[in-house]
């Protein structure tokens, strides 16, 4: 990274001195008599850091750095100071000073103290590269989805963000829960402070508890020493809890106190500590039917569920499929040096297959096959046998117990509308409806265009 430094001093033999020690620290070393013709030179040339005498005729030290501080933030500013002025270099430092020094300079410290200017600006803009990729990486733009019901989703997303609230995502496994969750917190106010996510399903009741809640000394066998819990870890940012369906009631009334009380103690301790911490809730669960059947805590899921996020399955958007193969081939592309390409009918395939592990499994399948497909273009015969093997499972009907009758009529429609190869007059008849009828729950039920044309 090349340096500028501009050395600001009214006696020219200081000036001279002063160039002569920096030379080695920077790729250009600039001179100015006082305030005013630093000002001229910092416009004309982007400078890291001004080293500036404090008493000088026209425009003095102190001025010249308010001027620095409101028009070249990014410039640091180091003072030069005389006996008799140590105040004002409190002040300079109080003004967004890096430092001061006092004259008769020792170039010896003003050499390290220049390089700890330049690390410090290089952790500065490293911790700002970090930022922006995480962002990047979290924010929004990475959640891909063109449906009507993802569509919702952001917009839900973006509305929840900026507030405290609660917010419980649900969804099968691989539908985008954690990603959804990071998109909150980074598109929220806390995104500077932790996002702190654990996984409830993976620890037994009582390594779950000191690993959220954090233990004193000695408060269990193997509790060598006093640890905070990932609470505080979170404190003032986002917590995470995922499969908290998988959660023991005992530690479901914990968890209900510490959320009404925004308070916590540890494990074995007895002091409570505050903590200021979003919860975000995960499960591949159907929540509300673990109330009813007596495995969830009814007080729980209100004060989790303050907003609901139901991610759908990734075969109820195929719409989705598409634009997914387009970003992760894209992506693998990249990754390993490839420029594959996507036949229609390999892409008919996997639109029509039902992908139990969601946008993940996708995801896993165009990785493999973007590292071992040979040629040019990804065939049929690429993809895993499971996948490539449906003749025709768009026109299978794919119903359940556990489905709601209106998600079964749209499955039935959509199934029988692809049997007949999207002519809906026919669709009509077989279904014994009528065609406005079918029309309007086509709408309704968002069934993809493609397939409702033919
Ligand atoms: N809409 C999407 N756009 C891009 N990538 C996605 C999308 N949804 C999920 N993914 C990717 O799929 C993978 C699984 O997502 P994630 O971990 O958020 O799922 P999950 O719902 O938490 O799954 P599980 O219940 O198994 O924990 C991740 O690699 C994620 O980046
Ligand atoms: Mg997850």
């Amino acid at each position: 990274m090349t340096h500028r430094i501009l050395i600001v001093d009214d006696e020219k033999n200081t000036r001279e001195g002063l160039r002569w020690a920096l030379e080695s620290h920077a790729e250009e070393v600039l001179l100015a008599p006082d305030g005013e013709q630093a000002l001229l030179l910092l416009g004309d040339n982007p400078v890291d850091l001004v080293v500036s005498d404090l008493k000088m005729p026209k425009m003095d030290g102190m001025e010249l750095l308010q001027h620095v501080r409101e028009e070249f933030p990014e410039t640091e500013f180091v003072m030069l100071t005389g006996h008799g002025t140590v105040e004002t270099a409190v002040d300079a430092m109080k003004s967004g000073a890096f430092d001061y020094l006092m004259k008769p300079v020792n170039l010896e410290e003003l050499g390290l103290l220049v390089k700890r200017v330049f690390e410090s600006r290089e952790l500065k803009r490293e911790n700002e590269r970090l930022r922006a990729e995480v962002n990047e990486r979290y924010g929004f733009e990475n959640i891909v989805g063109n449906s009507p019901a993802m569509q919702r989703i952001f917009q839900v997303v973006r509305q929840v963000a900026p507030t405290k609230a609660s917010v419980l995502v649900q969804g099968e496994t691989g539908t985008g829960k954690e990603l959804v969750a990071r998109a909150i917190h980074y598109n929220s106010p806390r995104r500077k402070k932790a996002f702190v996510a654990v996984n409830c399903g993976a620890l037994s009741q009582s390594l779950l508890e000191s690993e959220l809640f954090g233990h004193e000394k000695g408060s269990f066998t193997g509790a060598v020493s006093q640890r905070a819990g990932r609470f505080e870890a979170a404190d003032k940012g986002t917590i995470f809890l995922d499969e908290i369906g998988e959660t023991s009631p005992e530690f479901q009334v914990k968890l209900l106190r510490i959320l009404q009380e925004q308070e916590l103690e540890r494990v074995g301790g007895s002091k409570p500590i505050k903590v200021d911490v979003r919860v975000i809730a995960a499960t591949n669960r159907d929540l509300k039917k673990e109330v009813e059947a007596g495995r969830f805590r009814e007080d729980l899921y209100y004060r989790l569920n303050v907003i609901k996020i139901d991610l759908p399955p990734l075969r109820e958007r195929q719409e989705d499929t598409a634009l997914l193969v387009h970003h992760f081939l894209q992506q693998f592309n990249k990754e390993h040096g490839r420029n594959l390409t996507i036949g229609p009918k390999t892409m008919q395939l996997l639109q029509n297959y039902s992908w139990p592990g969601n946008v993940r499994q996708l995801r896993t399948m165009m990785e493999s096959i973007s590292i071992l497909t040979p040629g040019k273009e990804i065939q049929p015969k690429h993809l895993p046998e499971e996948v490539a093997a449906d003749p025709d499972p768009g026109s299978q009907l794919r119903l359940k117990v556990g489905m709601t009758v209106r998600d079964a009529e749209r499955e039935l429609i959509r199934a029988t509308l692809n049997e007949y190869g999207g002519n809906k007059a026919k669709a009509a008849r077989v279904l014994g409806l009528g065609r406005k009828t079918l029309y309007r729950k086509l709408e309704e039920y968002e069934i993809a265009e493609e397939k409702a044309t033919a």
